[in-house]
């Protein structure tokens, strides 16, 4: 049989690299811990119209990217493209909005969408997601926002830019929409475009051909044509972003690639990362609990891409993640040595040190290369003639220095040495 590979898009995690993608999905779902969020786990697939009618009809995602299959049941199931719709589905379905308001949860696991495979860009990839549901509230959207920036914060990272945007709510937008799909059917567009201006105009604002963006100049924008009330939200979000000593970019045509958005929207984009730059993004769906059946609740919420993060973090050359596994490594020398390690290393772990030792007979060459490469501060050999003696010798590998200690006392010197 031929060499089996992983799936085209998708890609394996392996240690010692998987230890800065924990790094990295831990730090940015601490600052949601911290703020109160609450866990919650959804599976990983969905009936399909979770997602047809959560994220919405015309988008790529839905049209062109899902992974839907049938199960032996007969079900027509979605892998979930994001975790938004299915966490909505979860929120209604538990009736989470019957308690107090808003409901703050946190999820983190896998996302499929099958898109176009590139750097940054998978059909398996990870997001860390927040959602805040149940109370339209400007300095919840602060919060939100203010969450994600402190995640990538917390890990160093100083090249990336908040986009902000508000897409007004469901009264503005018809109006709006109006202006827009008249604007555009005067532009000189080729058929395909046309048809787009018809099903979602938004989108062609977004149109990266310089083309179609030359002729976009005078486009009218949404912001331009807000409600007083959805303008004097977006004012209020502003003003507690300031408060929380928040930047953002004004980003008047930022379009998401997901329809269930209103009023607040945004996109945290990194320089490092050439055209997947998108980190993260998120925005208000004040009509998504409705749209999936559920009571008139608002929501707000975003996803960060793990993967795109560790991008990030590697384009900026952040060190992270990279501290050792292991604190003491012993290396024993015959059978009877060889009990004491493996007693040692048991009572050592259980007393919360990080510590390892060897398998399989490897010599002591062989032993010192795999103390080396566990990374681990001390490291205690144990030979025969060491415990005719009734010692080990213990060796700082920073210093080099070495002593030797009576085996009664190993356990306590090795968790003083390496200070647990
Ligand atoms: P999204 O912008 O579609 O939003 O995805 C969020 C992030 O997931 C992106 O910024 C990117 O970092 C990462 N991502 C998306 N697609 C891929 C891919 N193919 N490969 C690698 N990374 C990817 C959402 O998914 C919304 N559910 C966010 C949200 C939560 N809005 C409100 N609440």
């Amino acid at each position: 049989m031929a060499g089996m590979t992983a799936p085209k898009g998708t890609f394996d995690i392996l240690p010692p690299d998987s230890a800065r993608f924990l790094a990295v999905r831990d730090t940015l779902t601490a600052p949601l811990r911290r703020a109160g969020y609450g866990y919650i786990e959804a599976p990983a697939f969905e009936a399909t119209e979770v997602f047809s009618r959560g994220v919405g009809e015309s988008t790529d995602v839905v049209t062109k990217e899902m992974y839907t299959f049938t199960d032996r049941g007969g079900r027509s199931l979605t892998l979930r493209p994001e975790l938004t719709a299915g966490l909505m589905r979860a929120f209604i379905e538990h009736r989470l909005y019957d308690g107090a308001l808003p409901v703050k949860l946190w999820s983190v696991g896998s996302a499929f969408r099958y898109e176009r495979p590139q750097a940054g860009r998978y059909r398996h990839f990870t997001q860390v997601d927040c959602e805040a549901l149940g109370v339209d509230d400007p300095a919840l959207d602060a919060e939100v926002v203010a969450l994600g920036v402190q995640g990538f914060r917390d890990l160093g990272l100083t090249d990336f830019e908040l986009l902000l945007t508000s897409l007004g709510d469901a009264t503005d937008r018809p109006a709006y929409r109006e202006k827009l799909v008249a604007h555009l059917a005067k532009l000189d567009l080729d058929e395909e475009t046309r048809q787009r201006a018809q099903i979602n105009p938004l989108r062609v604002l977004d149109d990266k051909r310089p083309e179609v963006q030359a002729q976009l100049d005078d486009a009218p924008l949404m912001v331009d044509h807000l409600s007083d009330s959805t303008r004097a939200h977006y004012d209020a979000v502003r003003q507690h972003l300031t408060d929380l000593g928040v930047r953002w970019t004004e980003a008047p045509r930022l379009v998401r690639g997901l329809d269930y958005y209103t009023k607040t929207t945004f996109e945290f984009v990194h320089h490092g990362l050439g055209a997947q730059s998108a980190i993260g993004g998120g925005g208000r769906y004040d009509g998504l609990s409705a749209a999936l059946g559920g009571p008139d609740l608002s929501g707000i919420g975003y996803a960060v891409g793990v993967d795109r993060t560790l991008l990030a973090v590697a384009a900026e050359g952040l060190d992270i993640g990279t501290t050792a596994a292991v604190q003491a490594f012993v290396v024993p020398l015959g059978a009877e040595a060889k009990r004491l390690a493996v007693r040692l290393v048991g009572q050592l772990r259980e007393a919360g040190v990080a510590a390892d030792t060897v398998y399989g007979d490897r010599g002591l060459k062989g032993a010192m290369k795999a103390a080396d490469r566990s990374g681990a501060s001390h490291v205690l050999v144990v030979g025969e003639r060491d415990l005719a003696e009734g010692v080990g010798q213990l060796k700082d590998l920073r210093t080099g220095e070495q002593t030797a200690v009576p085996v009664a006392d190993l356990f306590d010197t090795v968790r003083a040495a390496v200070g647990s």
